[in-house]
C-alpha cells in the first residue's frame, strides 16, 4: 500500500493530524493498537486551552465542545486557612475549557469517519521502516493477524509514550531528558454535581488535592497519593474523607458533595523530553515525544500543538516541495515543550507535599505571591491558559 502520511497511534495526536492533514486534501493512514471503544472510553485529560478550542473550531470541531463544554475564566489555589481566584480573563485575556479528552477523541473519530479516514484498529507489531529516505515505512499485522505494509512520504509517531516511534530515532542522535516525581495521582470520576463552579488546585500537608469535573453532573477529582499506592486501600469512604480534609470542607461554609464513585486509577508523575522531534522521514508528535506530570493541565494541549505545526509543514512538504516547515519543525515544537514542561514541573513542585519541612515554606510563600501579586498572577495565568500556538 502507498499513502502520503502514515500516522502512528490514533489518539488525539494522531487523529487531529490526520484531520489537519485531509482538511488541505493530503491522505493518511491511521494505525492504532487498541480498539476505537477503548480509545474513546480512556479517561484522561479534561482541560483545554482557549487556543486549542480556537483550533478545533476552525476546522469544523468546535460545535459539540462550545455547546457541551464550560468555559471558565480561570482557577482557585488554596491552602488550608485560604482560598484565592485567579481570574485568568482579567489577568491575561484567555479563558480555558471544561471538555474531556474523550469527548475531544469522539468528535475526531466521528469527523474521520464521516470523511472515509482508513483506520486501522487493533493492530499489533507495529514497526517503522527506512526513516532515513523519503520513502518510509510503516508494517503492522492488522486486526485479522495479516502483514501490511504502507510506504509513504512521511511517518508521524503520534504513539503516547510507549510507542515504538521512540526507538527509531537512533541512539546516536537523540537526547533525552526526565524526571520521576516522588508521589502518584489517585484519580477518580464520580456521579455527583462538582461543588465547585470552577477547579480548586488545593495544598495540604496530608498533599495535593484538586477538583475539576467532566459536567454538571461527573465530578473529576485527585488525591496526591504514594507512587506504589494500591487502589485497592483507597475505599471510596476513604477518598471522600481525604478529600473533604484536603479540600477544605467547612472553610468559610465551603462544602464538598460526595456520591457514587464509577472509575478510580493510580497515575504516575512524569517529566520526560526528546529531541530532536523529527528524523529523516519521522516526525514524533504528542507523548511520543514528550510527557508533563498533569498538573498545569498541558498534556493534551501539547499534542494539539505539536499537530497544529506539523500538518502546514507536512502540507508543504508534500504539495511543493518547501522543506522549510519540516526543517524548523522540531525546534519550534521544542520551545513550547520546553515552555510547558517548566510549568508542569513549577505547579507540581508548588503544590505536591514532600517529607521536607523546608519545602512546606517554600511552596507557601510561592503560593502567597502568585495569589497576592498580579505580576506573579499573571505569570500563571499566561501559561495555564495557554501561549498562542506557535509560541
Ligand atoms: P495518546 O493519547 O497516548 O495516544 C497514543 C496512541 O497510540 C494510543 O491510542 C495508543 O494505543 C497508540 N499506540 C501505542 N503504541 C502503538 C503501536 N505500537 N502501534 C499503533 N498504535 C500505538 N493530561 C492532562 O492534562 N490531565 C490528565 O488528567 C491526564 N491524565 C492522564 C492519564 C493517563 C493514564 C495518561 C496516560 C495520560 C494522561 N494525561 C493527562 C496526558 C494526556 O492524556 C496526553 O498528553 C494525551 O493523551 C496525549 O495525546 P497523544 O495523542 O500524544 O497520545
Ligand atoms: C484535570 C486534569 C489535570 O491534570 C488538571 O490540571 C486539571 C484538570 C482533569 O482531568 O479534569
Amino acid at each position: 500500500m502507498r499513502t502520503e502520511v502514515v500516522i502512528i497511534g490514533a489518539g488525539p495526536a494522531g487523529l487531529l493530524l490526520s484531520h489537519l492533514l485531509g482538511e488541505e486534501g493530503i491522505e493518511s493512514v491511521v494505525v492504532e493498537t487498541r480498539s476505537r471503544e477503548y480509545v474513546e472510553a480512556r479517561v484522561r485529560a479534561g482541560i483545554l486551552e482557549g487556543s486549542t478550542v480556537d483550533l478545533l473550531e476552525s476546522v469544523g470541531l468546535g460545535e459539540r465542545l462550545r455547546r457541551e463544554g464550560d468555559e471558565h475564566r480561570g482557577i482557585y489555589l488554596q491552602w488550608p486557612g485560604e482560598r484565592h481566584h485567579l481570574d485568568f480573563v482579567d489577568l491575561v485575556g484567555r479563558s480555558v475549557w471544561v471538555y474531556g479528552q474523550t469527548e475531544v477523541q469522539k468528535d475526531l473519530g466521528r469527523a474521520r469517519e464521516a470523511a472515509g479516514q482508513e483506520i486501522h484498529y487493533e493492530v499489533s507489531e507495529t514497526a517503522v521502516h527506512d526513516v532515513e529516505s523519503d520513502r518510509p515505512a510503516v508494517t503492522f499485522l492488522d486486526r485479522d493477524g495479516r502483514e501490511v505494509r504502507v510506504e509513504a512520504r512521511a511517518v508521524v509517531g503520534c504513539d503516547g509514550s510507549f510507542g515504538p516511534s521512540r526507538g527509531a530515532v537512533p541512539a546516536t542522535v537523540k537526547q533525552t531528558w526526565g524526571r520521576d516525581y516522588p508521589y502518584a495521582w489517585l484519580g477518580v470520576l464520580a456521579d455527583v454535581a462538582p461543588s465547585t463552579d470552577e477547579l480548586i488546585y488545593a495544598w495540604h500537608p496530608n498533599g495535593f488535592a484538586l477538583h475539576s469535573m467532566r459536567s454538571e453532573h461527573v465530578s473529576r477529582l485527585y488525591l496526591q497519593v504514594e507512587p506504589d499506592a494500591d487502589v485497592g486501600t483507597w475505599s471510596d469512604d476513604r477518598i471522600w474523607d481525604e478529600l473533604a480534609t484536603r479540600l477544605g470542607h467547612g472553610q468559610d461554609g465551603w462544602q464538598l458533595t460526595p456520591g457514587p464513585i464509577t472509575e478510580k486509577n493510580v497515575l504516575p508523575m512524569r517529566s520526560f523530553v526528546m529531541e530532536p522531534m523529527r528524523h529523516g522521514s519521522l516526525f514524533l508528535a504528542g507523548d511520543a515525544a514528550h510527557i508533563v506530570p498533569p498538573t498545569g493541565a498541558k498534556g493534551l494541549n501539547l499534542a494539539v500543538a505539536d499537530v497544529a505545526l506539523l500538518a502546514p509543514a507536512l502540507t508543504a512538504l508534500l504539495r511543493k516541495n518547501d522543506e522549510r516547515g519540516v526543517d524548523a519543525y522540531s525546534e519550534t515544537a521544542l520551545r513550547r515543550v520546553w515552555r510547558c514542561t517548566h510549568f508542569s514541573w513549577w505547579m507540581t513542585t508548588m503544590l505536591h507535599t514532600s517529607p521536607d519541612p523546608f519545602d512546606a515554606q517554600l511552596q507557601q510563600s510561592q503560593l502567597r505571591w502568585v495569589t497576592s501579586s498580579s505580576a506573579a498572577a499573571r505569570g500563571l495565568a499566561e501559561n495555564y491558559a495557554g501561549l498562542p500556538i506557535g509560541f
